[in-house]
């Protein structure tokens, strides 16, 4: 499955959920996570994340392995989001910034 990583919190630009053919996106508050047994691997979300936030499973970083069980969680208690909406008002000012995990919020 595709996992969504860290430098989605605080953004949640949402460009990812609209070419999802399978509804796999699930919104907390300020993150989206993807749903591991809905996802079919299609990989058409990853380049349209302006944050770079989608990898594969296999090519998520070494310091962000506990995002593939944080999607597989969260995706079973957050609800399904299908339409790309506006992101966080400050979106732009976190795309990037380091050590984000903090701040997700449940
Ligand atoms: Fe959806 Fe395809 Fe991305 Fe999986 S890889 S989350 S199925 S768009
Ligand atoms: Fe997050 Fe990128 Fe989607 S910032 S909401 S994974 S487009």
């Amino acid at each position: 499955a595709f996992v969504v990583l860290e430098n989605c919190i605080r953004c949640k630009y949402t460009d990812c959920v609209d070419v999802c053919p399978v509804d796999c996106f699930h919104e907390g508050p300020n993150m989206l996570v993807i749903d591991p047994e809905e996802c079919i691997d299609c990989a058409l979300c990853e380049p349209e994340c302006p944050a770079e936030a989608i990898v594969p499973e296999d090519e998520v970083p070494e310091d962000q392995k506990e995002f593939i069980q944080l999607n597989a969680e969260l995706a079973k208690v957050w609800p399904v989001l299908s339409e790309k909406k506006d992101p966080l008002p400050d979106a732009d000012e976190w795309n990037g910034v380091a050590g984000k995990r903090q701040y997700l919020e449940r």
